[in-house]
């Protein structure tokens, strides 16, 4: 097909796809880890990288790379290449590894989800990176915590789980006067609805698994950049080390982003709708959607973001005990620490996805016990805002 200037939502749907000499309609699945060469010299040709071509799956797959190209389609300036891996933890992770050393140093927001806090906070000083953990949303701790070794800087916008906003372009400009680059995690927004790389990000990581996805069903990752970090850095450290996504998921995930724009309009169509009606009942003391003015950076989330997504966090009067017995009192709601997938779900971090973080940091970051995040789905909107009141009106 004759490459267009196509928009995102053509590119979600023809993107990436080269077809097969059978002329499929659908995007064609290479379940195969290896691939056979016409002689002897070419296979030495291609591992002396003398000759285009695919030589083991680990290093890269049609159907994978189909995927990688698809997300760059959408992704759009900035993305000039690609690379999927197993699991967002482990994009995250050969982001990382593939360009520190020891003697580095990672400045990192503090509001991360809880794995990509031990990879930055546990598993990379054991290996001789140190990191400072900052307040994300205050420029000045970025710029007080550079060293003259800090070579990245590492975020993530809105937070997981308190929906946290952080200031790209500021960050980045701090990273890139101290020599050091900007890798942001964006999987709550989704590439639909921020652009790290028109805010100066120099790495744009995603869980796959999540809306990517979206229907939860396997797990998978993809790291973006530009054309010599992914070259000379991040493809050699996955083909050594081995993360690679699985073709199977590769296709799924390919399958899933021709739908990937229409699913988050109406995730956030259903999110505004049960965000309104969390802000005016009187059960909850506190609502965080990115979306709504009552966010405390709701201007800078308009500046990133086209629309708040669906992850809304909200703390409801009396603590655990109230907490639990509302997520246990919803019907169509399920009790799922996953996120992004068609069904409405709902988690209570403190206990979950951050409950080894230490008291202390779960103070500093305003993980409360009467605190529940919930990832809203594709149900009908008047029927999740029934939910949510008839599991209000039990617990009261
Ligand atoms: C912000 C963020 N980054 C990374 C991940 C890790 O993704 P995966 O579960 O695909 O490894 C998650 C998973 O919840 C997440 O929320």
């Amino acid at each position: 097909m004759v490459k267009k200037n196509w928009s995102a939502q053509t590119e979600l749907i023809h993107g990436g796809n080269s077809r097969s000499q059978f002329g499929e309609t659908s995007e064609a699945l290479y379940l195969t880890s290896g691939f056979v060469y016409d002689s002897a010299e070419q296979a030495a040709a291609r591992f002396r990288e003398e000759e285009d071509g695919y030589i083991y799956a680990r290093f890269g797959n049609p159907t994978v790379r189909a995927f990688e190209e698809r997300m760059m389609a959408l992704e759009g300036a900035g993305a000039e290449d690609a690379r999927a891996t197993a699991t967002g933890m482990a994009a995250v992770t050969a982001c990382l590894m593939s360009q520190l050393q020891a003697g580095d140093h990672i400045v990192a927001a503090r509001a991360l989800f809880g794995s990509c806090r031990y990879v930055v906070e546990t598993l990379m000083p054991k290996f001789g990176v140190a990191c400072t953990l900052v307040d994300g949303k205050d420029l000045s701790a970025w710029e007080q915590a550079v060293r003259p070794e800090t070579k990245v800087f590492f975020l993530e916008t809105p937070s997981n789980p308190l929906l946290e906003i952080i200031d790209m372009q500021g960050v980045a400009d701090i990273a890139h006067a101290a020599g050091a680059r900007l890798v942001v995690d964006n999987v709550f927004a989704t590439p639909v609805l921020q652009k790290p790389f028109q805010f100066g990000a120099d790495m744009v990581v995603y869980s796959a698994t999540k809306h990517i996805d979206g229907q939860g069903r396997c797990l998978g990752g993809v790291v973006l950049g530009n054309t010599s970090y992914i070259k000379d850095e991040l493809a050699n450290f996955i083909r050594q080390t081995g993360p690679s996504l699985a073709p199977f998921n590769a296709w799924v995930l390919l399958k899933s982003l021709e739908t990937l724009s229409l699913r988050v309009d109406a995730h956030c169509n259903n999110a505004e709708r049960v965000t309104q009606f969390l802000v005016e009942h009187d059960a909850i003391s506190q609502v965080f959607y990115p979306g709504h003015e009552s966010h405390p950076q709701y201007e800078l989330a308009q500046k990133q973001m086209t629309r708040g997504s669906n992850l809304i966090a909200f703390e409801v009067t009396g603590g655990q005990e109230k907490a639990f017995a509302l997520a246990n009192a919803l019907d169509i709601a399920l009790i799922s620490n996953n996120l992004g997938d068609a069904k409405t779900l709902i988690t209570h971090p403190a206990t979950t996805t951050h409950a080894k973080l230490p008291d202390a940091a779960k103070a500093e970051l305003g993980i409360k016990e009467g605190v529940l995040r919930v990832s809203i789905g594709l149900e009908d909107g008047q029927d999740l805002i029934d939910d949510f009141a008839q599991a209000l009106a039990q617990t009261r």
